[in-house]
């Protein structure tokens, strides 16, 4: 049953799309015409509801530009990424965007170097390879500061002491996924204070910072899979956290929030109240419940706007500009976030869109931008 509403909010999100196209890609569309070059799009996995949408955007804006697309799923597996981006290579793709899942990506994209044709690493980077030079994605780190906001609004630890304090478990997205640790210090670099003056308390594992390799690993999800950190919940609140009440969880992104959610609904010691909870993608679930108060906030990406970019990026590559610009994008050099660029081999030029923060007081935020489509509204009660 479950596999069934999720294949069709999928088909829902993505309208004509991915009808159009077929999940595991299709000819190129409509716009160019045969002769037209072919723009690859490699997506991740379609557990997370933004991949679909991300992939559905970066085809129709690739169309709109006059190019043939053609868009794939890894399915979370990144042999079969890499499989399909050599029959994209095969196929004569002149670029690719690539939505990686692990540095096992950079052996395709020494393939993709090797033949000529320029990758962009889109939303997460590809780490490890010295082969691509352009990175688009969203500033990351304040997607964190506002998951860490989101937490001390929530729980008013301005006010809070270590006479009374706060209690908190956290959870960071995949290791393999350069974003997390982003995600995760710039929450904590919101949250580290709180701990410090003792008015915050930690459940469970305390990394600092994502630096702690150890204790990040214990707190990490990996795959970002939901019934993991469902599992993990479960634990801590079996294990660590059976002693205190929990006043929040450091969700990460609105999946892992909703499953922790979940979790934490079946202790009957929260049935009056729930922790205050964060996330990130403001997927339509998790706005509907934010509008009735089981998560806190979520943090809103609107990845219509990050396909767009990317294909204003793609075309002046594939146009040979030398110093590409893209309007509402800021270069992550420019305001210090340099590392954000960083693959462990070189400094790509990364570009970073603004996110914004969602709670109960504009949760229509995202609908009003289109993000969410009339199907999901209906879907998901929240006319
Ligand atoms: C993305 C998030 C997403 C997560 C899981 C991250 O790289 O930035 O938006 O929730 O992956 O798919």
């Amino acid at each position: 049953m479950k596999k069934i509403c999720l294949a069709l909010i999928i088909l829902l999100a993505a309208g004509s799309f991915v009808f159009a196209s077929g999940q595991q890609g299709g000819s190129g569309g409509a716009a160019g015409g045969a002769q037209a070059p072919l723009i690859g799009l490699a997506m991740p996995e379609t557990t997370v509801l933004r991949w679909v949408k991300d992939g559905a955007s970066l085809k129709a804006e690739a169309e709109k530009r006059g190019y043939r697309a053609e868009l794939q799923f890894g399915n979370g597996d990144q042999v079969l990424q890499n499989q399909q981006i050599g029959n994209l290579l095969t196929q004569g793709a002149k670029l690719l965007v690539i939505g990686q899942l692990n540095d096992g990506v950079a052996s395709a994209v020494a393939d993709a170097a090797r033949d000529n044709v320029a990758v962009i690493a889109y939303d997460r980077i590809i780490q490890n390879s010295a082969d691509y030079d352009y990175y688009i994605t969203f500033n990351n780190f304040k997607v964190g500061q506002l998951q860490g906001q989101g937490i001390e609004a929530g729980l008013n630890l301005k006010s809070a002491t270590a006479a009374n304090p706060k209690y908190i478990t956290l959870f960071a997205g995949s290791p393999t996924d350069g974003n997390a640790f982003f995600f995760y210090d710039g929450a904590m670099s919101i949250l580290n204070p709180y701990v410090q003056s003792g008015a915050l308390k930690v459940v469970g594992p305390y990394p600092e910072t994502s630096k702690d390799t150890a204790n990040f690993q214990r707190i990490a999800t990996e795959g970002w899979l939901p019934n993991i950190a469902k599992t993990r919940m479960e634990n801590l609140l079996s294990g660590d956290a059976r002693s205190v009440t929990l006043d929040a969880v450091l969700a990460p992104n609105d999946t892992l929030a909703r499953a922790i959610i979940e979790a934490v609904s079946a202790d009957a010691k929260y049935t009056n109240k729930l922790p205050i909870v964060s996330g990130q993608d403001a997927e339509a679930a998790s706005l509907a419940m934010i509008k009735n108060g089981q998560q806190y906030m979520t943090v809103f990406k609107d990845t219509a706007k990050l396909a767009e970019a990317a294909m204003i990026l793609a075309d002046q590559i594939l146009k040979g500009v030398a110093n590409p610009s893209v309007p509402g994008a800021v270069l992550a050099s420019s305001i210090g976030l340099e590392s954000i660029g960083d693959t462990g081999r070189k400094v790509v030029k990364a570009y970073l869109l603004d996110p914004i923060n969602i709670t109960q007081a504009n949760w229509r935020d995202p609908i009003n931008a289109g993000f969410i489509t009339p199907e999901e509204v209906t879907a998901n009660n929240l006319q």
